[in-house]
């Protein structure tokens, strides 16, 4: 499974934070927002990485992140000149895919909790896999519409009219198909490759499978000045509360072996005195401890 982190678009509703850095490279509380999507990825045991952001960007990104082998990924850069949508990610990636399937995750979203997604992940073997999720302004949204049964009959893109309250967030999870089905598509209104159009496809073919995320679960978006605040406000309450870190790449790559404990601790020395440093040689110590 090869993931595609897409962390382009102009940023404009965040002006003139995004004037010099993109909206995916703003801090959410202690860390530069692309941590986060990027973290919930190596937690699902993906290792091949592929970033597309704009020409502008894309060598912040690639100071930021290097090509992943610190960490035991590799990552790949490509570039997206114009916002023409997110299935054009795939367009772009068709190269770094090759015959395999692909996770794709927004730069700006961040999930937290439960295992919903490395289940969904370890279950996966073809079609397409998204989720829903329960939001109050489905409207800004994909909207998914359930049956009785719980089966996925719709989805929409920003309907003015929701038929629902779940709205699809920003982690998709396909088959190889999806590089034929973006390649088919035709640009909406918006003018852009719609994600969900590719989603109704595999809806029409009968291969898509929707999990609803539970109520225990966090989706944030940090698209506007108020809701980047509240998802640094709501990731320091949790660190401050549990003494963990919510989208550490170093320790998720770490926990999912990608890394070993020598590795680690090699890592943590090169990263100047902090309270990241202090939490990561913490994770060393215990490590040690447990051996
Ligand atoms: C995009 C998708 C939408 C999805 C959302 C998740 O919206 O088009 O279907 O629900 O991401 O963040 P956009 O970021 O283009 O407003």
């Amino acid at each position: 499974m090869k993931g595609i982190i897409l962390a382009g678009g102009a940023g404009s509703r965040l002006y003139p934070l995004t004037l010099v850095a993109s909206k995916q490279l703003q801090p959410v509380y202690d860390k530069p927002m692309v941590y986060y999507p990027l973290t919930t990825l190596i937690e699902s045991g993906i290792r091949e990485f592929c970033l597309i952001s704009t020409p502008h960007d894309l060598p912040r990104f690639k100071q930021l992140l290097g090509d992943g082998s610190a960490w035991g990924l590799t990552i790949e850069y490509r570039e997206q000149p114009k916002p023409a949508g997110i299935a054009q990610a795939f367009l772009i990636a068709e190269s770094f895919i090759g015959s395999d399937a692909v996770t794709l995750i927004l730069g700006d979203n961040i999930f937290y909790g439960g295992d919903t997604f490395q289940r969904a992940f370890a279950d996966f073997k073809s079609g397409a896999t998204i989720f829903g999720y329960h939001v109050n302004d489905p409207e800004r949204y994909g909207v998914v519409e359930f049956d009785a049964a719980g089966k996925a009959v719709s989805i929409e893109e920003k309907p003015k009219s929701p038929k629902s309250n779940y709205a699809v967030p920003g982690l998709y999870i396909f088959d190889n198909e999806v590089v034929a089905i973006s390649k088919a598509l035709k640009p909406s209104a918006r003018g852009e490759l719609e994600i969900t159009a590719v989603n109704v496809e595999y809806l029409r073919r009968g291969t898509l499978r929707v999990h609803r995320l539970n109520r225990g679960f966090a989706w944030l978006d940090a698209g506007t000045s108020s809701s980047l605040h509240d998802a640094s406000a709501y990731v320091q309450t949790i660190e401050k509360r549990a003494g963990i870190k919510i989208g550490c790449p170093e320790e998720s790559a770490f926990r999912q072996g990608f890394v070993s404990l020598a590795q680690l601790d090699e890592l943590v020395g090169k990263i100047p005195n902090c309270e990241y440093r202090d939490y990561l040689a913490a994770v060393v110590a215990e490590a040690k401890r447990l051996k």
